[in-house]
């Protein structure tokens, strides 16, 4: 099939970026988006030309590395997929594809498709952690969980941090990003001892980083590959409110 790409090129962080057009005669319908960026890319280097930057790592929708917004959608059309799983078969001959970077405030453009996500980085690192000794493997064993608290600890857990949650966001919010990293701890017993004091410090890092308020638009849970639930957000606004209670019990 042929495609048409406007794809948005910028060589700097400072740089001025702009859209460039590029016609891809040879798209075959079983590659994915990624490697059919992949021959553009071999097309310009023969040519001498930049090639496109754009991240990428395990190509499974594993790693959270790729992510850019295809006509406007962080991670393109598919749903429940990273742009690495998106293969060309969704596609029509003859279309026309805007592919920029998954911009917002608190992700600044590093290069062509490349943000600097680092901010998720350092919200995790505020305080996405037990630090509470959980023994071994058989010490783990003996903590009995609830099944549906197990449960939902992992499908939090599931979260890879892509960042299409703020891209998609009208007021570029990580709020289901910080939600899954504090419930996936929160849920379980080894979490308890820093659960509340866990929510408080990432949201004051999320804050931090330029991140907006959510708003419950929904768009965020829309565009996760791996359909992390606005139940979540809830969850988070009710630890929250009982780490701000007990906080007004200490100081009293
Ligand atoms: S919540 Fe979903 S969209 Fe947001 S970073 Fe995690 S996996 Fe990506
Ligand atoms: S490259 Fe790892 S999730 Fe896409």
């Amino acid at each position: 099939m042929k495609l048409t790409l406007h794809v948005w090129r910028q060589p700097g962080p400072d740089a001025e970026g702009r859209f460039e057009t590029y016609q891809v005669p040879d798209v075959d319908e079983h590659m994915s988006f990624l490697e059919m960026l992949d021959v553009v890319n071999e097309r310009l280097i023969e040519e001498g030309k930049e090639p496109i930057a754009f991240e990428h790592d395990c190509r499974e929708g594993i790693c959270g590395a790729c992510g850019c917004l295809i006509n406007g959608r962080p991670h393109g059309r598919t749903r429940l997929s990273a742009t690495c799983q998106l293969h060309m078969r969704h596609f029509k001959d003859g279309e026309e594809l805007t592919i920029e970077p998954m911009r917002a405030k608190g992700f600044p453009v590093l290069r062509d498709l490349i943000v600097d996500r680092s901010a998720l980085d350092r919200i995790v690192q505020a305080g996405g952690y037990i630090s509470a000794r959980t023994g071994s493997v058989p010490d783990a064993n003996v903590i009995l969980v609830p099944k549906l608290d197990a449960d939902w600890s992992m499908d939090a857990a599931a979260c890879i941090g892509c960042g299409a949650c703020v891209a998609a966001c009208p007021n570029a919010s990580a709020m289901l990003f910080v939600a899954a990293k504090v419930s996936h701890l929160g849920l379980l017993p080894q979490g308890q001892p820093e659960r509340y004091e866990r929510v408080q410090r990432m949201l004051a890092q999320h804050d931090a980083e330029g991140f907006g308020y959510c708003s419950n638009h929904g768009a965020c849970t829309e565009v996760c590959p791996k359909d992390i639930s606005l139940d979540f957000i809830a969850k988070l606004n009710r630890d929250l409110m009982s780490a701000s209670l007990r906080s007004r019990v200490q100081e009293d």
